[in-house]
Parts: structure tokens; C-alpha cells; sequence
């Protein structure tokens, strides 16, 4: 072995230091503070002198977490001391049972030491054993006495310190905790499992248990488990801390991630109202799984007068279960909803089932793609859990539930409510229907129309609308304005009052400006902003709908795509037909305060500096829009003139440096017309 300059040495030991700071603060404090560049130039370097250098590569070593080659079988390993399991409370009666076998024993002393709670969190139980702060096994839990040697997959989790941080570490040490999966991390495994052919995994857990038993490390590496501690032993069975609070802040402090969300509690009752909190607030946003909340004796003295129940169980630690937020039910069908832009989202239809304390029968399933990631087959029987709170989400098929009738679905080629063609653009995940006027879009399109942003119709809510197209009264956007009185109190819910007021308020819609009957027509990629600047710069809708493509798309702030979308959509001759349907009504079909097409200042960019003697800053800006000009912040060599008022400073300058024209408000009023009001008239008869 060649001799290591003793220079080479500490730049090793410097860079190890340094990158193992870098994953700690990555993957356990969430607080990255060197960027991923800086990272792979040092990690580079590191592996460079291990290269030239062996024997200066130590088993600690960052760069040694990349995964060791494929494994026969793993050794099997005793742990230090046992590994036990919990009991369980179901619910808050359970829990105050325990207290009181608790108190049989140790009498007051337990109001003394109160609770530790934390979060139970649902994954694959790990011992890591620490020698000199040195990680030197990780093993599976296994009967609780032995388990598997699984080292080289658990040293690839970036969150398991190689050498722990801080001081004060015992000679030998067993940490253990749970490694798992964040659900985002398990969607992305799953993805890549799909697409390399490979059979998804049905959860979190068993993702993260299966890797654990992954013969090849360098997958696990792939994988983005995590790891939570929550307890340490020594070879005697003593524990490094007097409190398991204590102990969680000294793992903490050893650089361990230790699990989010814990609390110290003085009473039962203080236990019960965070577990509640928990399960009904926290769990929804966590991001990764837990089947419910662990009460532990905070004193480790009491914990070990407590001792162990029927050598499996402490009597001193609890699991306050949680009912699931998964279950596995029947995929009956996948149907297609239509979606007022026409996008057809998938939706699952299952056998109805509780989760989480809430009946789920329908879940989104977003787009083919995802179907396809997910190999989801109707007939399948199908994992559901409710992620976010509340929205109920399919993780993935059972397959090994499967009896070969599971049929696999495909996005129709005709839309399912009007027999249409269905498409999908460019790379875009979503199918649409090409029929605008498919009644699949009529529902959603028009509570869109109505929308407070759009049409602002007062009183024209989803269940109304529902209501007239089940009356068939309307079927469209401009159906609404022929809408009587006398066809509203004929439905059921409709007194007079209220069937005037509707009317009343569907009439007065019709003086809303272009942009937002732009918007409220849903065309795609068309956002609320998107028509404003469109509406601004035609004026008028037959401005607007004799523009190309490209015409739109200099539009400032309009892009191809949406250019594309609304020139396509205008060419539409049932589109077209709507158009003129809607000025039959009376609609107002301009925009207020719209650019001229033609106006005077067309084509110039204007600056404007000072305060001007009349027009607010504001006022000037409109008047220059109007004329069909722009104005911007900054004096340079493209800009037309400047409108300088009083105490005009440096842009003023700037503009006499450059030779730029400087005009004062009464020129800038003469050069737009006088600044008359630009009524823009077109269209209207
Ligand atoms: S303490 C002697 N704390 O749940 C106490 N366990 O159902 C042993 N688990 O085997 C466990 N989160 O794998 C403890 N904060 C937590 C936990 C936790 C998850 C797992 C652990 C245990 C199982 C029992």
C-alpha cells in the first residue's frame, strides 16, 4: 500500500466531515445548506483520494453508502437485547385501562414521571448497532430475538448517521427505530417499477420492508427510504437517558432523525388529546404513513420497575392504534367524467368501503397515464387510503389477488357522453373531447360561466344550473339569457322572488366586458389574466376572432400556446354559431378601455416620469394603453418620447442624453386623441 501524505489524510477526514454534515442536514433536518453541486464536487474529490488511496477509505466513509454487490442470503444476528412489540388501545377507555394497570404497580410514581407520545409510525423496525459511534450492523426485527444481517441495504438510507454525531456515545450501542417510505417517494418507486416492467409495491411498509431484504444493495440505494429512531439500548438493558424523552433528544443530538410531532404529556387525558389531534389533523399532512401514536412512561427507572409482560410486551409502552386510512376494496369500474374544458378524467368506482371513518365509494385517478403506471385492471381489488385530508386516492392494485378476469382499462377513443372523438395534445397527460358543445361539458361549463370571476351571475349555483338543464331549458351558455320567469317558478325549490332575482341577475350579465366572457367561455389554456390582456388589446370580439394565430401570439403576455388554443377555438363553426348566438342576446361584446388597434400611438413605447399637473400616474398609463401604446419603466434608446411633469428626475436625463423626444401632458393628451374616452363600439348592433 503506498504511503498517504499526511496532508492527503486530513483533506480525507475534512471531506468526510463535511459531506456527512451535508447528508445530516439533507436528509434529517430537511435544511440543505450546501447545493447539490457543491456536494458532488466534494463527494468527487472524496472518492478520488479513496481511489488512489484505500487505505484511507473507512466503512464510515460517505461515499461508502452507494451499495455493496449482490448478497446470497443475509447472516442472521442476535440482537443485543430483545426487540419487543406493543399492545394495543383502541380508543381512550383502553388507554385509561392501562394507566390504571400502570398505577397497580407503581402507584403515584407514574403521575410524577407522565408520558412521552410519538408517532407510531408504520414501516419495517431496523437495529442499528453503534460501536465507538460507528455503525456496524443493521439488523431486522425478526422473532424479537434474532433477525436478519441487512447492513449494506440499511447503509444506503442517507438518513442513518455512519458514525454518529455529538460526543458521549457508549462503547456499544443498539439503536433502534423504523425505516420507511414518504408516499411521495413510493409513487416515484412505484412509477419506475412500472416502467422497468417490475410488479408495484401495495404500500409504503412493504416497499420499505422489501427493500430492506433486497439482495442487491445498489437498488436499495435508489430508493428513497428514510429512518425515524425512537429507542437505544446497551448490552446490560439499560438505556443511555433517564427519561424516553431524554432519550429522544440525545438521539437527536447524535444526529438520528427522530420523528416529528412528539410531546411530553402529564395525563392520560393530555395523551388522548394529542392522539386526537394526530389522527384527525396531523395525519392527513405528514407525508408518510403511521397506524397511530405510542404512549411511553417518561421515567426509565419506572419503566424498568414496570417491566416486560409474557417476555413480549412492555408494560410500560402502549400503541394507541388509529383506524386505518387504508383498505383494500373492489376496483368495480373505471368511468370518465367530462370536465367543462372537455378533459376526461378517469375516476375509480369501488365497492364502497370505510376508510378512516368515511364511506368511499368514487376516487380520481387523474389521467391514463397514471392508470397505466399503476396497472390498474377493473375487477381488481385496489388499496384506497384518504392523503390530504380528505381526498380519497387508489394507490394500487393487489395483484396477487388477482383470478385472471381483472380487465385492463384504456382511456375510450370516443368521448362516453357524445360519441366525439377523443384527444390528446402534444405531450399534455390529459384526453379531451373535441365536441365543445358535449353535454358532458354543459354542467361544468356553465358553473364556470356563472363563476364569480367569469359571468358573475348571483344565484346561478351548481344545483340551480343542474335544475335547468334537467328541464332542458338551457344547454348552453346562451340558452341562459332566454330563460323566463315563468319557465324558473315551474321547478320545484323556485318561488317568484327568487325566480326574478335569477333572471334579473342573468340579464345584468350581459353588460360584463369582453375578458370576462372570454374567460367565463372556458376556453382552454385561457385564464382569467390571459383574457384580460386579449380583450384589452382587440377591444372587440370580431377584433379578437379575425386575428391568426401568430397575431395573437404577439400579444405581450400571450404565448403560441395559448394563441393557438383561441385562434383553434374561434375557427370552431360551432363556436362561431354561439358567438352569434350570444350578441343575438345583447351582450356586450367589448372591452372598456381597450387598446386601439389603430389607435394614434399604436407601435410607440412610452416613459413616463414626474408628477404630471392633471393625470395621476395611472390615468397616463391608460390614456397611453388606449391609444394603443405601451409604457414602460425604463428610459432607453427604443423609447418613442417621455411624458415628463414636475420634479422628473434621472429619466429625464437620461432621455436628453439619448436624444429621446420629451413631451409635457397637454402634448401627450393632443397625441391621443386629447385622451376623449376611446369607446370601442364594434360588434354591438
Ligand atoms: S417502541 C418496547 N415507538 O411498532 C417498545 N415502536 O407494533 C418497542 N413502532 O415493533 C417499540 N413507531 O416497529 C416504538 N415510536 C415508536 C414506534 C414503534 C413504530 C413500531 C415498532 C414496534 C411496532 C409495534
Amino acid at each position: 500500500m503506498s504511503a498517504v501524505p499526511d496532508t492527503t489524510t486530513q483533506r480525507a477526514a475534512e471531506l468526510k466531515r463535511v459531506l456527512a454534515r451535508a447528508q445530516y442536514e439533507y436528509y434529517v433536518l430537511d435544511q440543505p445548506a450546501l447545493s447539490d453541486q457543491e456536494y458532488d464536487r466534494l463527494f468527487r474529490e472524496l472518492q478520488a483520494i479513496e481511489e488512489a488511496y484505500p487505505g484511507v477509505r473507512a466503512d464510515d466513509s460517505p461515499t461508502q453508502r452507494v451499495g455493496a454487490p449482490v448478497q446470497s442470503a443475509f447472516q442472521p444476528h442476535r440482537h443485543l437485547v430483545r426487540m419487543l412489540s406493543l399492545d394495543n388501545a383502541f380508543d381512550q377507555g383502553e388507554l385509561e385501562a392501562w394507566e390504571q394497570s400502570i398505577e397497580r404497580v407503581v402507584g403515584d410514581a407514574i403521575h410524577r414521571s407522565g408520558y412521552t407520545v410519538e408517532l407510531k409510525i408504520d414501516g419495517a423496525a431496523i437495529a442499528l448497532t453503534y460501536r465507538d459511534g460507528v455503525l456496524v450492523t443493521a439488523t431486522t426485527r425478526g422473532d424479537g430475538t434474532e433477525g436478519e444481517d441487512v447492513t449494506a441495504n440499511v447503509r444506503t438510507i442517507r438518513g442513518v448517521p455512519l458514525r454518529l454525531m455529538g460526543s458521549g456515545h457508549p462503547p456499544l450501542l443498539e439503536i433502534r427505530g423504523e425505516v420507511y417510505l414518504p408516499f411521495a417517494g413510493f409513487e416515484r418507486m412505484n412509477e419506475a417499477r412500472v416502467a422497468a416492467g417490475e410488479p408495484v409495491y401495495v404500500n409504503p411498509r412493504n416497499a420499505a420492508a422489501g427493500s430492506m431484504r433486497q439482495l442487491d444493495s445498489s437498488i436499495t440505494a435508489q430508493r428513497p427510504l428514510r429512518f425515524f429512531g425512537y429507542a437505544a439500548v446497551l448490552p446490560d438493558g439499560g438505556v443511555p437517558a433517564k427519561s424516553q424523552w431524554e432519550l429522544l433528544e440525545t438521539l437527536a443530538s447524535w444526529g438520528i432523525p427522530v420523528a416529528p410531532h412528539r410531546a411530553r404529556c402529564h395525563t392520560i387525558a393530555e395523551a388522548t388529546a394529542w392522539a386526537h389531534t394526530i389522527e384527525h389533523e396531523t395525519r392527513a399532512v405528514l407525508g408518510f404513513a403511521i397506524d397511530g401514536g405510542v404512549v411511553k412512561v417518561n421515567d426509565i427507572a419506572l419503566q424498568d420497575e414496570l417491566g416486560i409482560r409474557n417476555d413480549r410486551t412492555p408494560r410500560w409502552a402502549v400503541a394507541r392504534k388509529f383506524a386505518p386510512d387504508m383498505a383494500v376494496t373492489r376496483l368495480n369500474k373505471i368511468e370518465v367524467n367530462v370536465g367543462r374544458t372537455g378533459v376526461l378524467t378517469p375516476f375509480a368506482v369501488l365497492e364502497p368501503v370505510d376508510v378512516g371513518g368515511a364511506t368511499v365509494t368514487y376516487a380520481s385517478l387523474h389521467n391514463a397515464d397514471q392508470i397505466a403506471a399503476k396497472d390498474l385492471r377493473e375487477g381488481d381489488s385496489v388499496q384506497v387510503v384518504r392523503a390530504g385530508d380528505v381526498i380519497p386516492y387508489v394507490l394500487g392494485p393487489v395483484p396477487e389477488k388477482r383470478d385472471g378476469t381483472e380487465r385492463p382499462w384504456r382511456m375510450p377513443e370516443l368521448c362516453p357522453r357524445c360519441g366525439s372523438e377523443v384527444r390528446r395534445f402534444g405531450d399534455d397527460v390529459a384526453s379531451y373531447c373535441t365536441n365543445v358543445a358535449c353535454p358532458g361539458r354543459q354542467l361544468e361549463g356553465l358553473v364556470h360561466f356563472a363563476a364569480k370571476e367569469a359571468m358573475d351571475i348571483d344565484g346561478l349555483s351548481y344545483a340551480r344550473i343542474q335544475q335547468l338543464l334537467d328541464a332542458g331549458y338551457v344547454h348552453d351558455v346562451a340558452d341562459l339569457y332566454d330563460v323566463t320567469v315563468e319557465q324558473l317558478v315551474a321547478l320545484d325549490r323556485f318561488g317568484r322572488k327568487s325566480a326574478e332575482n335569477l333572471v334579473a341577475a342573468i340579464a345584468a350579465s350581459k353588460q360584463q366586458p369582453l375578458s370576462r366572457l372570454l374567460f367565463g367561455l372556458g376556453v382552454r389554456h385561457v385564464g382569467a389574466q390571459a383574457a384580460q390582456l386579449l380583450a384589452k388589446q382587440y377591444g372587440t370580439l370580431d377584433a379578437m376572432m379575425a386575428a391568426s394565430p401568430a397575431q395573437l401570439g404577439e400579444v405581450r403576455g400571450i404565448g403560441d400556446i395559448i394563441a393557438a388554443s383561441v385562434a383553434s377555438w374561434f375557427a370552431d363553426p360551432t363556436v362561431q354559431a354561439l358567438m352569434e348566438r350570444l350578441r343575438g342576446r345583447g351582450l356586450r361584446l367589448d372591452e372598456p378601455n381597450a387598446v386601439q388597434a389603430d389607435g394614434p400611438l399604436t407601435g410607440f413605447t412610452v416613459v413616463i416620469t414626474g408628477t404630471l399637473p392633471t393625470l395621476s400616474r395611472g390615468d397616463a398609463t391608460a390614456l397611453v394603453e388606449r391609444a394603443g401604446g405601451r409604457v414602460t419603466s425604463s428610459v432607453s434608446k427604443k423609447t418613442s418620447f417621455v411624458v415628463a411633469g414636475e420634479e422628473a428626475g434621472s429619466k429625464l436625463d437620461k432621455a436628453r442624453e439619448l436624444g429621446v423626444e420629451v413631451i409635457d401632458e397637454a402634448e401627450l393628451r393632443r397625441r391621443t386623441d386629447g385622451g376623449r374616452e376611446q369607446t370601442v363600439t364594434a360588434g354591438t348592433t
